[in-house]
Parts: structure tokens; sequence; C-alpha cells
């Protein structure tokens, strides 16, 4: 892979300062300017080589267009919702994401939305805290021995088998690329999601947004499920659909909703947060210090690497293919 000079980046949001560190240690010139506004960083983005971000800077196609200069685009997460990457890609940017960091700290999110969707923790707060003492309210029912449908076998949804697995659910799941026999080595069947519906307690959902898995959980799907099963989407908004999940909700079909993502952040029509059997976070799912200290590195890391021609790891553009035409991307 032919080596890309990068002398100067541009941190635009809070990254951990791990990353500016590496940077610097590797001879790159780092400046860091948050909450600049769109015109700021317009202006601003002439003067540097590489831009890192995490998730509030939009890199629109105007900012990408505005400079001749940028290289690549780093964000200091997974996804890159936020980067117009046809834009970068036509303008020969790399876009690169770091899509491990946060695993551990979504999985773990993903257990407790579980948890609490069984022993209805958060409404048994909120109500104490009201002056009340509820005890049949609140009932909840035990994880041991139901079944956690999995749809998404990938980084998160394989961490959240295992965990899940030691409270003695069964995990059963779907992956159009995840091989069964990979999946059933981390005890996890794989079956077709017209047999998975109706066996699910629980059921959680582990893949990108992208047009195949826009509304997996829908009217017709919900449908098909065992009634009161309860759900849980720290993924993306719109994997389950909005309308479609409060209508279950309030037929009974879904008995309860963890919510981490939703199709509008924040979500200006509340009835899915307002509603009773529903708890939710904003998108908290990459939000621990040891998740943001990982991507902070590992995206320097992995510019330091492309600098050096060494690696080039968590890119999404097209664009590497100018430059690597051997080295793909895990
Ligand atoms: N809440 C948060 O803050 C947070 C943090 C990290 C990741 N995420 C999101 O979690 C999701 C999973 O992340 P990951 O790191 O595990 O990704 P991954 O790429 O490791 O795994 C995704 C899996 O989904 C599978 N998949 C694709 N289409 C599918 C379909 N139609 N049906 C079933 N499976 C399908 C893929 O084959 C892949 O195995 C992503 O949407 C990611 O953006 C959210």
């Amino acid at each position: 892979m032919a080596p890309i000079t990068i002398r100067s980046v541009l941190i635009s949001e809070s990254v951990d300062p791990r990353c500016r560190a590496v940077l610097e240690e590797n001879g790159i010139r780092v400046t860091e300017r948050p909450n600049m506004k769109t015109e700021e960083l317009m202006a601003e983005i002439q003067n540097y080589d590489g831009l890192v971000v995490r998730s509030a800077t939009k890199v629109t196609a105007d900012i990408i267009n505005a400079t001749d200069n940028l290289k690549i685009i780093g964000r200091a997460g997974t996804g890159v919702d936020n980067v117009d990457v046809d834009a970068a890609t036509k303008k020969g940017v790399i876009v690169m994401n770091t899509p491990s960091g946060n695993t551990i700290s979504a999985a773990e999110l993903t257990c407790i939305m579980l948890m609490n969707l069984s022993r209805n923790v958060p409404q048994a707060t909120m109500s104490m805290k009201q002056g009340n003492w509820d005890r049949k309210k609140f009932m909840g029912s035990e994880l041991f021995g139901k079944v956690l449908g999995i749809v998404g076998l990938g980084r998160i949804g394989k961490e959240v088998a295992s965990r899940m697995q030691s409270f003695g659910m069964k995990t059963i799941g779907y992956d159009p690329i995840t091989p069964p026999e990979v999946s059933a080595s981390w005890g996890v069947e794989q079956m077709s999601l017209e047999k998975l519906w109706p066996q699910c307690d629980y059921i959680t959902v582990h893949t990108p947004l992208m047009p195949s898995t826009v509304g997996l959980l829908s009217d017709e799907t919900f449908a098909l499920c065992k009634r009161g099963v309860k759900v849980v989407n720290c993924a993306r908004g719109g994997i389950i659909d909005e309308a479609a999940l409060l209508r279950a909700l309030e037929s009974g079909q879904c008995g309860g909703a963890g919510l981490d993502v939703f199709v509008e952040e924040p979500p200006k029509d509340r009835s899915l947060v307002n509603h009773p059997n529903v708890i939710s976070c904003p998108h908290l799912g990459a939000s621990t210090k040891e998740a943001q200290a990982r991507c902070g590195e590992d995206i320097a890391l992995q510019i330091v690497d492309m600098v050096k021609g060494k690696n080039l790891i968590g890119a999404v553009s097209q664009t590497f293919l100018v430059f690597a035409p051997k080295t793909l991307p895990k």
C-alpha cells in the first residue's frame, strides 16, 4: 500500500486525549477546535490533511468540497452516519471509523436493557422517588430459561449472546453472513427469521441500518412473534419500525421495549419514550470512558498505520481502492 502523507489533523470535537497524543508522537500536528459552526469548519478545514470527529460534527458534502487538501476523515466510533461518504469518495477522501472500540460498551448496554425489561428497575426507581412502595405493580420474570433472539450476529451480537447465556437464556439468531457453524461455536443456533420470531421471549437487533434491515420488526413481523415479546434496539433507529412498535405496545403484542436509538435523535415525537413499558436512553451505547478511550486511540493508530503504509483498517469509502488495490478493509 502506498503511504499517504498526513502532516496535520483537526479534531473538531471532544475526543479522548490519547488520540492527540498518538498522532503527535508520530509527528502529526494536531489542533483541537470543538464546537465550530459549519462556516468556521469550512474555513478551518483548508489548513489540514485530516479531520477527526465523533458524532456531533456533520461532515457534509459542502464541507468536503470546500477543500482540496483533505485526505482523511476519521470517526472515533462505529459507523459513519454523520459523514457524507459518497461526497468523500468522489473527492478521493478516505473515510475511516473504529468498528470495534464500542463493542463491549454497546453489548453491555443491551444486556442492561434486557435485565431491566425483565425486572422493571427504571420504572420502580421512578416510583420510589415519587414516594411510593409498590411491590405488586413491578412483578417481573426471570431471564433464566427464556429464549433470546439475536438478529445480527456480528461483533456486538456475539458479545450479547455470551453474556446472556450466563443468565441461562437460550440464544437463537439470524445473520445472512456469519456462518451457522461459527455462531454455533459461541452458542447461538441460527435459523430463518420466520422460524425465529415465534420462539422468542426477547429479541435484540444488532445489524447495520440499511435497506434490508429497515423495519425488520414491523406490523407483519410483530404479528409472527409471541404475544408479550420484549424487544431491544441498541443498534440504529428504524431497524424496529417505530410506529409498528407503538401499535404493538398498545395492543400488548409487545410487552416492553428498550431503546437506545431513534430514527430522529433526539426524537420530537415522544410517544414511545413516554410509554410506560418503554425504557430508553439518549444513544448511550458507546458512552463509556473505556469505549471513548479505545475509539480515540484506535482512530489515531489507524491514521498512523495508513500514513506508514502498514495497514488500512476501518476504511468505509471506496477511495482506498485507488490507493491500495490489494488492501481490503476488514
Ligand atoms: N448504540 C450505540 O451507541 C452503538 C454503538 C456501537 C454500535 N452500534 C450499532 O450496532 C450495530 C451492530 O454493530 P456491530 O459492531 O456488531 O456490527 P457488525 O458489522 O460487527 O455486525 C453486524 C452484523 O449484522 C449482520 N447483518 C447484516 N444484514 C443483516 C440482516 N438483514 N439480518 C440479520 N443480520 C444482518 C451482518 O452480517 C453482521 O454480522 C450497528 O448498527 C452499529 O452501528 C450502536
